[in-house]
């Protein structure tokens, strides 16, 4: 039962599904632990022309039509952020860069500091970028003067697959998202979730 003391953004661009697919599972994880959730995709910023040439975009673009784009009053509203992006060329998508590219106004309030962050890619390939991709998007944590909550190998099951950086699944729309990355989303959900209680009551008036 949730307790709603935490308030966790889910905050994700997928083109082709899986990322969606994560998102979606870390959403339900979080909210399982306690949290209060919004999940929410960015902007796209690819023509309808490229969408409409690949089956899977255009249908996990319908299939996620009713979720909501990511706003500036999410990222106030959140006490734990987790950024979700496919690799692209072992970088983050510029749809989620475009949404982070613009957040320079809260920042210069420091109204992103304090909070958690953490991130989840895809790749198509086994070793195409994943690492690389969470620790870029993770440049603009330290800018944030965010706190950093990476799974680490901090369960069992960490050692099976294998991403300390974050939950990551190895696959594009063909491969259904494995039980190694679902069992990964809820230990970063969870972990998430326990370390911005344990953060937000320390820094409440009240401790
Ligand atoms: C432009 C582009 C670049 C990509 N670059 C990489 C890459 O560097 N390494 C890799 O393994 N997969 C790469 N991929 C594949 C995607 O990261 C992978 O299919 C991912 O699971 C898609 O996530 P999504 O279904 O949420 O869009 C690329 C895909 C595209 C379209």
């Amino acid at each position: 039962m949730p307790t709603h003391d935490v308030n966790v953004a889910v905050i994700y661009y997928s083109a082709t599904g899986t990322i969606a697919e994560l998102a979606r599972l870390i959403a339900d994880a979080a909210e399982h632990a306690g949290a209060d959730v919004r999940l929410r995709r960015t902007a796209e910023l690819a023509p309808q022309s490229a969408i409409d040439a690949n089956p899977a975009w255009a249908a996990n673009t319908t299939a996620t039509a009713d979720i909501l784009e990511a706003t500036h009053e999410d990222m106030l509203w959140a006490d734990a952020v987790v950024f979700g992006s496919p690799t692209r060329f072992g970088n983050v998508t510029s749809q989620l860069k475009q949404f982070i590219d613009t957040l320079g106004g809260l920042w210069q309030q420091g109204r992103l500091a304090d909070k958690v962050y953490s991130g989840f890619t895809a790749s198509a390939t086994a070793h195409g970028g994943q690492e690389s991709t969470l620790l870029a998007l993770y440049h603009s944590v330290h800018h944030f003067g965010g706190i950093l909550v990476a799974p680490g190998y901090t369960d069992p099951a960490k050692f099976t697959d294998g991403n300390p950086y974050g939950t990551s699944h190895v696959g594009g729309p063909d491969t259904p998202v494995d039980a190694n990355a679902r069992t990964a989303a809820r230990i970063q959900a969870e972990r998430v979730v326990k370390l911005t209680k344990a953060i937000k009551a320390g820094l409440s008036p009240a401790s």
